[in-house]
């Protein structure tokens, strides 16, 4: 079976655990989460970065931190993974959904500023396939309404758009080190902070509502309950493995960005021929190489080469179900304007095998089949 997705182990990983448990603190917050933290701040241009046990905690901080009260409304994009939502909804809030650009498959900024109502408190935008949203045009909106600006950057680690990196350009960035993203700590994340003033109060909800970290720089003599909060650290076990990765960061995107790159030119006939549409080059921006999607003519075209990679032995899934429509979404949420691209995209897009220790062999037997299926 060729998987769709492999953890790679590339660099000092099992090590740094070793050192960690000698070291003795296994709790969070010790010498890896640090060295963890400063890397993901040198790598993305961010302020300051805490690490997380997942993105979804982060977007559960940054909803807390965008200070949502029950009825406030966030805008995002109808096609992505839940937890942007769920971390609206969980503080009584309403995520309000729009629809995506049908290039870059991000946040359409003009669906954006037609959602605003003076309920909106936020924008979630999303850097889906790595691919950075339109982050300018929306710091643009979000500074002429007082919003605070969001990224999900769940998959985006290392990707750029004009030179700058993803989790540089919001107030506030979520990103994902699950064993299915680029750099992997198994479950992980980091919430990222570009407003100094959001820093201390991010600490504070991080450690279940408590001022623990300035005491832990001996700031105060005592720590104690000053706001609402959770555990959203992860232990340093998981910082040490994640240490690993980080530091052998360039050279997974790099070798990912290639399979991308080879992917894009084993199946260009079939964009030529128009059978599938492939990821559009977008040139201001640089891709991280963490995902390459084919989209088909519909959903019954999707789902029938779906079913002949499997019979073929190979895993090419497809997501995201959109939010508008789901059950939670219609509960808790709210959709503004046409959701066209995103109903389509939804029905259309597969995703392709995509690892580290992918070798050409593997790629190469993956681009025949798919030429011969759609042949
Ligand atoms: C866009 C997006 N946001 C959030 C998440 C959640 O990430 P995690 O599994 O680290 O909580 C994902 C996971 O795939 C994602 O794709």
């Amino acid at each position: 079976m060729t998987p769709f997705n492999l953890p790679s182990f590339v660099g000092n990983e099992l090590d740094y655990i070793t050192k960690a448990i000698a070291l003795g603190q296994l709790s969070g917050d010790g010498q890896f989460t640090k060295l963890c933290s400063q890397s993901i701040v040198a790598q993305t241009g961010a302020q300051d970065a805490l690490l997380t046990h997942s993105c979804t905690a982060a977007l559960e901080m940054a909803a807390i931190l965008s200070d949502i009260q029950p009825g406030d409304e966030v805008i995002m994009p109808s096609f992505t993974f839940v937890s942007t939502a769920n971390a609206v909804a969980l503080r009584g809030g309403v995520p309000v959904f729009v629809d995506i650009d049908p290039v870059s498959l991000n946040l359409c900024p003009e669906q954006t500023q037609l959602a605003i109502t003076s309920k909106t408190r936020a924008i979630f935008a999303v850097h889906y396939a790595s691919v950075i949203a339109e982050m300018d045009v929306l710091a643009e909106i979000s500074t002429d309404h007082g919003l605070l600006l969001v990224e999900d950057a769940a998959q985006a680690f290392g990707a750029s758009f004009k030179g700058r990196k993803a989790g540089s350009f919001g107030d506030l960035a979520a990103f994902s080190f699950h064993e299915t993203k680029n750099i992997v700590s198994g479950e992980g994340g980091a919430l990222v902070i570009n407003r100094p003033d959001l820093v201390e109060r991010a600490e504070i909800i991080r450690e279940k509502g408590t001022n623990r970290s300035r005491f832990m720089r001996g700031s105060v003599d005592k720590y104690t309950w000053v706001d609402i909060g959770s555990s959203f650290l992860p232990g340093e076990l998981i910082a040490a493995f994640l240490y690993g990765q980080l530091e052998k960061a360039r050279q997974i995107t790099d070798r990912r960005r290639v399979i991308c790159d080879r992917y894009a030119a084993g199946l260009a006939s079939l964009a030529e021929r128009g059978r599938v549409r492939l990821p559009a080059p977008m040139p201001d921006r640089t891709g991280n190489g963490h995902m390459f999607y084919l989209l088909m003519r519909d959903r019954a075209d999707r789902d029938t080469f779906i079913t002949a990679m499997r019979e073929r032995e190979m895993t090419t899934p497809f997501h995201y179900v959109p939010l508008h429509s789901a059950p939670a979404g219609l509960k808790f949420g709210r959709a503004v304007g046409p959701m066209t691209v995103t109903d389509a995209i939804s029905a259309s897009l597969v995703r392709l095998p995509l690892y580290y220790t992918m070798t050409d062999a593997q790629q190469d037997n993956v681009i025949a089949e798919i030429l011969q299926i759609l042949a």
